[in-house]
């Protein structure tokens, strides 16, 4: 049966969440296979809404087993609250399972984030300071933690005393920040490992028995393309290959059983951090006076800090068909460009006199882009209420078309609001 993967194709945040909890029912798991608590997805349900760090946008669906694969990190203290957010509203976490290989995210992890940051100055990632990128270097180093030692005590201690000696001088000495004692990080630490003892599970065989008796999965990509340690904007990215790639290593399911790519893009482009941003808006206007920050509602789950703004990138969405090998894009949150006489579109860059239009390789290159833009008519409606292609206005048509053009991959779903319902299905075949 057809598995597929859905990734971020921009910065982040593209509503991968939603298009996520839509599709869950067509499958019989949703993996989440890199990133740990850095993303920030939103469930809008019913009117209610919840914004997910580490547990799969699946969790919705009782009969949805939500894996937290080997590649994921994990902050044991935000499952354990995101399970009991779960549980008290009634939806089960029974089916929620914790790979043993994921690295712990520990508390140096995310004090040595703070601190690397602090040392960067005005040159900081603008990371969300979750201990992501310390625990990934750990993963690297070979010294990391993982889920499954917090089921052997023993080990668990031995493992911290080793990094331990090296973590506490490195944050006094070269950060001069306070260090972190072995015996409160086990008093801290060994009853999560109770308390998710029931979710521990080997999540490679059990997606693989699964993949054999032929169902299907769901991998949901966090983060995106451009903040992807390899194809990202490097050093402005996360620690993880958040592209589709990350999948197959990030749960071991072998590629051959993934068959679709679907890109999350967002009608136009935000990014939260630091890093060049061609086409970011300094400041453009709808109508009555709002910005795209507003409109949009444009400020993070995780950090709630604000999200910088821009026109659509051709070249970046051209890009990252190419990197992720996208089937299909579910465009989201057009909604937002309704209120705009017009709207621009950037269809290439200009990096001292040559004309791009993929993302160029070379650091200094990109951070040279000068958009070429295109201006497009807005439809200047209200189109939340449409449920079918033809209800959309025709140049909220031309401008998808346009989008599909330049990516060159099929534009199968339009989400023009929030709520799970308020999505076109153009083009996307449920697998069942
Ligand atoms: P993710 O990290 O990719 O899952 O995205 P986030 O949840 O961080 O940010 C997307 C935001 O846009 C959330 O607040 C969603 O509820 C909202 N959203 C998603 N799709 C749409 C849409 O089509 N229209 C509008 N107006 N909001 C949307
Ligand atoms: P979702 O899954 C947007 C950004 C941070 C920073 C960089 C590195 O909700 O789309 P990190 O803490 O990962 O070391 O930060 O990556 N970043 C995100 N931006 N959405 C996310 O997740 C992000 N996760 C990390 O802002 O620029
Ligand atoms: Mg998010």
């Amino acid at each position: 049966m057809a598995s597929t993967v859905l990734v971020g194709t921009q910065w982040g945040d593209e509503g991968k969440g939603k298009i996520c909890d839509l599709i869950a029912p067509e499958f019989d798991g949703v993996v989440r296979y890199q990133g740990g608590n850095n993303a920030g997805h939103t469930i809008v349900t019913n009117g209610r809404k919840y914004g997910l760090h580490q547990i799969p946008s699946g969790i919705m669906y009782p009969n949805c087993i939500s894996v937290i694969g080997n590649g994921c990190v994990v902050n044991p203290a935000v499952v354990i609250e995101e399970i009991e957010m779960f549980e008290a509203d009634g939806i089960s976490t029974a089916n929620l399972k914790i790979s043993g290989n994921a690295h712990l995210i520990m508390p140096y992890h995310i004090a040595l984030d703070g601190a690397c940051e602090e040392r960067l100055g005005t040159n900081l990632i603008g990371t969300t300071k979750r201990g992501i990128g310390p625990c990934y270097q750990h993963k690297m180093e070979r010294i990391g933690l993982r889920v499954q030692d917090l089921l052997d005590p023993a080990l668990f201690r031995e493992k911290l005393d080793r990094v331990l000696a090296k973590v506490n001088p490195e944050l006094e000495l070269l950060y001069q920040k306070p260090t972190f004692s072995a015996d409160e990080i086990c008093a801290e630490y060994l009853p999560y490992g109770e308390r998710l003892r029931p979710y521990i599970t080997e999540t490679g065989k059990l997606l693989n028995d699964m993949i054999d008796e032929g169902k299907s999965l769901l991998f949901e990509g966090a983060q995106a393309t451009l903040l992807d340690i390899d194809h990202g904007t490097y050093p402005y990215v996360t620690s993880s290959n958040c592209t589709a790639g990350g999948a197959v290593t990030g749960s071991g399911v072998g590629m051959k059983n993934i068959d679709r790519v679907l890109g999350i893009m967002k009608a136009y482009i935000t990014r939260v951090g630091s890093g060049p941003m061609p086409t970011e808006l300094d400041y453009e206007t709808n109508e009555d006076g709002r910005t795209l920050t507003e409109v949009g509602a444009e400020y993070g789950v995780t950090t709630g800090r604000r999200r910088r703004c821009g026109w659509f990138d051709g070249p970046i969405a051209t890009y990252s068909a190419r990197v992720n090998g996208l089937t299909d894009i579910a465009l989201t949150k057009l909604d937002v460009l309704s209120s705009f006489k017009t709207i621009k579109i950037c269809v290439a860059y200009d990096c001292d006199g040559v004309r791009y239009t993929t993302v160029p390789e070379h650091e200094g290159t990109f951070a040279s882009a000068v958009p070429v833009f295109e201006e497009m008519p807005g439809w200047e409606c209200d189109i939340t209420g449409c449920r079918s292609f033809d209800d959309l206005p025709q140049a909220a048509r031309d401008y998808v078309a346009r989008i599909e053009e330049i990516a060159g991959a099929r534009v199968s779903f339009v989400a023009v609001g929030p709520d799970r319902e308020q999505t076109i299905n153009r083009s996307w075949t449920p697998v069942r």
